[in-house]
């Protein structure tokens, strides 16, 4: 995979693309990231990004000649989508971030100032992205936000293959809670089950788990999670009754 981002703040991406997860799978050649400065794509002596908008009112609303000339130049003919990064997009989920994994080729525009020239939404973005219901000073977050997510998806990408299909979300369930040594601790042990060695026990519970973590903490979950017969009926004995989703 590859994933280009234009930003006026490239820097901002070293540390986080060069570390941890991300780190690996770019080493391992499963995706290849690029930070461009938007300003290599001014043509003015000052490198303007931006410009008052028309009509009035305040702040600043970024240019459309650079954007367009460096999608187009980072783009060539191939496809891929082109991701404008705004509180106005869709919201972003595990759902959309699994969707994004699937192509060979993403390019994020990150947004500054007071938003872009809608030209830019109109004739060049096919997909537009929040990160959550909050105003960021830029697109720079939502995209490493977006990248992370996406990147520990890739075959290969984590140590652990099974991982990222049991993490929180991916189930539609948040997970359940985790262990490791020492089994005593300040006096605080651990439950019995996960020493029992039986692996049949040892699943069930931890998917008890993850169905009253989720009823705890997001309820709104449960409506639209994949659930067995067996979890509806465990989730009716804590006292849940639905709504559940239509298919298993
Ligand atoms: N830019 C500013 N706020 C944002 C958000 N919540 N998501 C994505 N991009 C943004």
């Amino acid at each position: 995979m590859r994933i280009d981002i234009i930003t006026i703040f490239p820097e901002m991406f070293d540390c986080v693309f060069d570390a941890s997860i991300i780190k690996r799978a770019r080493e391992k050649g499963l995706v290849e990231i690029r930070a461009h400065n938007l300003r290599d794509w001014t043509t003015d002596k000052h490198k303007t990004t931006d410009d008052t908008p028309y009509g009035g009112g305040g702040g600043m609303i970024m240019k459309p000649e650079p954007i367009f000339a460096a999608v187009e130049a980072i783009k060539g003919e191939e496809e891929a989508p082109v991701i404008l990064l705004t509180p106005q997009g869709r919201l972003f989920n595990q759902t959309v971030a699994e969707e994004l994994a699937r192509h060979e080729r993403l390019i994020f525009i990150c947004g500054r100032y007071e938003g872009v020239d809608e030209r830019v939404r109109e004739h060049l973005v096919t997909d537009e992205i929040s990160i959550g219901d909050y105003v960021l000073s830029g697109g720079e977050l939502a995209a490493m936000v977006i990248t992370d997510a996406v990147v520990r998806l890739l075959p290969g990408a984590l140590g652990y293959e099974r991982a990222a299909a049991e993490d929180s979300h991916a189930t539609g369930l948040l997970e359940g809670p985790h262990y490791t040594r020492p089994p005593e601790f300040r006096r605080w042990t651990i439950p019995e089950v996960l020493t029992s060695g039986h692996h049949a026990r040892v699943a069930q519970w931890r998917r008890q788990q993850a169905l009253k973590r989720t009823l705890e903490r997001r309820p709104d979950l449960l409506a639209s999670a994949p659930l067995s017969e067996q979890d509806k009926r465990w989730l009716r004995e804590m006292g849940y009754n639905g709504p559940f989703a239509e298919d298993e």
